[in-house]
This record gives C-alpha cells, sequence and structure tokens, in this order.
C-alpha cells in the first residue's frame, strides 16, 4: 500500500464515511483480521445485522443491549464495532479510554435520524413534568436529554419501573412505544420516529405466507407496526427471537425483522426453515441500507489504520453516560 494512497484515502474519510483504499485481492481478510485482532488486543462487536462474514469473523455477536454490555466491560484496547453509528458512540460513551473504530462513519440509522436534538429539546420542554424514556437507536444528544435509555429487550421492565402515574415521553421510536404502551397499560407520549426496514413488512404478503405455510410461526421485532405485531407468535429483541428458535418446538419461521439475524438462526437450528418477512415492494428493503455499509474490507482497513474512530465531546458524554448506566443497572439487577 503506498502512503499517498493512505493519506488521500484519511483525508476524504469525512466524504466517503469508510477508508476507500484498494486491498489486494488475494489478501485472506479472515487471516489477516485474525492477525490484527491479536497485534492490537482488539475486539470485533457485531450486531446481528451484519452480513454473515463480519459475524463469522465477530468476538461476539449481539442485540443492542448485550453489545452495550460488552463494551462496557471489555479489556481490549480497541473496539471495532460492527455496528451502527449510534452503537459505536454508545461502547465509546462507556468506555471512553478504549479506542473505537467503526467501519464506516456513515453507518447511521433512519430511527436515530427521526428525532433530532434540538427538536427534541423543544418537545420535551413543552412537557415539563413528563419523565424521558429513550431507545437506545438515538443519538448521544437525545441520550443526554434522557432520563433512561432501553433497548427492545429491557423497554418493558424499565417503564414498569416507574409508577404507574409517572407522565412518560418515549422516543424516537413510535412503534416499540406503542407496543410498549399495549402490553404495560401505560399512556407514553410517543415521539413520531421509525425504523425504515421494519415498516417495510407488507401485512398481506406476510398473511399470504402464512397460508401457505400453516405451520409456521411468525417472529417479530417491536420496531415493526401494530398489525404485524398483532398477528405475531412471537415478539422481542434480535437476542429474543433468536432464543426463541432454539426453545421452541416448530419447524418453520417467518421472521419480521432485518434479514442478517437469520444467518445465526439457521446455524443454531439446523433442520429448521427460516422465511425473511416480505417486504411491501419487490426490492431487498429488509436488509438495513446502513448496517450493509460494512463489509468485511472495511473492517480490516479500520483495524489496520484506526480509523475512521469515535471521538466525542466529553460534556456530552457524561450527559449521555448517565442515563445508559441507568438501563444498564436495571438490567443487571432483572438479570439480563
Ligand atoms: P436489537 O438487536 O436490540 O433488538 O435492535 C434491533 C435494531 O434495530 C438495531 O438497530
Ligand atoms: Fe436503524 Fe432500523 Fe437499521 Fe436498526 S434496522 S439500524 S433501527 S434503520
Amino acid at each position: 500500500m503506498n502512503t499517498s494512497q493512505i493519506d488521500i484515502a484519511s483525508r476524504n474519510l469525512e466524504s466517503t464515511g469508510y477508508l476507500d483504499i484498494d486491498l489486494d485481492p488475494t489478501l485472506d481478510l479472515f487471516s489477516a483480521i485474525e492477525k490484527l485482532k491479536k497485534q492490537k488486543n482488539a475486539v470485533v462487536l457485531a450486531h446481528y445485522y451484519q452480513e454473515p462474514d463480519i459475524q463469522d469473523v465477530a468476538d461476539y455477536i449481539g442485540d443492542s443491549l448485550g453489545l452495550a454490555q460488552q463494551a462496557q466491560k471489555t479489556e481490549a484496547d480497541m473496539i471495532v464495532f460492527a455496528g451502527v453509528h449510534f452503537m459505536a458512540e454508545t461502547a465509546k460513551i462507556l468506555n471512553p479510554a478504549k479506542k473505537v473504530v467503526i467501519p464506516d462513519l456513515k453507518a447511521g440509522c433512519s430511527l436515530s435520524d427521526s428525532c433530532p436534538p434540538e427538536l427534541f429539546k423543544k418537545f420535551k420542554e413543552q412537557h415539563p413534568d413528563h419523565v424521558v424514556v429513550s431507545y437506545i437507536n438515538c443519538s448521544a444528544g437525545i441520550k443526554a436529554l434522557s432520563d433512561v435509555i432501553v433497548t427492545s429487550s429491557n423497554a418493558r421492565i424499565i417503564v414498569e419501573s416507574f409508577p404507574k402515574d409517572q407522565k412518560i415521553i418515549f422516543a424516537p421510536d413510535k412503534n416499540l412505544g406503542a407496543y410498549i404502551n399495549k402490553v404495560t397499560g401505560r399512556n407514553m407520549l410517543l415521539w413520531n420516529g421509525a425504523c425504515m426496514v421494519h415498516e417495510i413488512f407488507s401485512l398481506e404478503k406476510i398473511s399470504k405466507l402464512m397460508v401457505r405455510h400453516p405451520e409456521a410461526k411468525l417472529i417479530a421485532h417491536p420496531e415493526c407496526e401494530e398489525p404485524i405485531l398483532r398477528m405475531a407468535h412471537y415478539i422481542g429483541s434480535t437476542t429474543g427471537l433468536l432464543k426463541y428458535t432454539q426453545t421452541d418446538s416448530s419447524k418453520e419461521y417467518i421472521v419480521a425483522t432485518e434479514t442478517g439475524i437469520l444467518h445465526q438462526m439457521i446455524k443454531a437450528n439446523p433442520g429448521k426453515t427460516f422465511i425473511p418477512a416480505p417486504p411491501n415492494n419487490s426490492c431487498a428493503c429488509n436488509d438495513c441500507p446502513h448496517m450493509k455499509r460494512n463489509t468485511l474490507e472495511k473492517i480490516y482497513l479500520c483495524m489496520e489504520y484506526e480509523m475512521p474512530e469515535i471521538l466525542m465531546d466529553e460534556e456530552l458524554r457524561l450527559l449521555a453516560k448517565k442515563p445508559i448506566d441507568k438501563m444498564l443497572e436495571i438490567s443487571a439487577t432483572a438479570g439480563l
């Protein structure tokens, strides 16, 4: 690799989001990444929505709660975060002494983008008697304005930890918020945000699929819209969905979440069939375009050159850490 190519790539990082450097096509990326892990005492944390090759090189694969817990306790010097920006940012907030690198800075999240801090601050000011419960899929700016953070695996117990008459704002996911309202009997005020991937499923196509596969169970992530959730046999976080397929006796599942999770479901359940829930058009829109910006090449490059790196303003980090710490405390007490 010549140095001018590296210089140009690092100067362009802000516009490209990743190090655009040509790699020798014969390079065995799997063993090169393993070598870098040892050399740099690095750990690769990956979300279930990452492409299968990335999941296969990861040291830990998990849902948002599991990833935050791993990031908090890791003793590695460098955290390579194969997920989206808010996840890597959460890792940095929790463990600032570590270098946190992300394969592609532009791996964002439509849900997080639907809640800009300046607008949310005004909304919050209009409801001074409410506490703010925010889904982890939000920026550090939103976390800093929140009383507690939740993930899809602990939202219910955290909301239930507040007195019944406590007024609550839930942000940014209106679908998860509506689901938690339903199961807890609360009436939280919902921010009008949603995930582009989980809103794309077609109720009509899923219903037809269920008729064609009468034995199949529909399992869904709570970011899906209410009509889909109403039909689901099981609703849970990505880890919850995976565990369900391992304990349930059915042989066939229609999976209403991002397709990346199927890799672990297939691996963990030989002989079972997993059908991705169809979107309401003919493209592969149930692939998250943000999660899928990461590639094995970009993982290798961010490890080798230790960039792009997540850096944060210390004042913002401390404000954002408080509600995440609260979430981790409640989760630990609940054995999650
Ligand atoms: P979990 O893996 O925590 O269920 O979250 C899903 C998701 O959409 C992450 O962006
Ligand atoms: Fe965001 Fe949805 Fe992608 Fe998750 S799947 S990162 S919520 S856009």
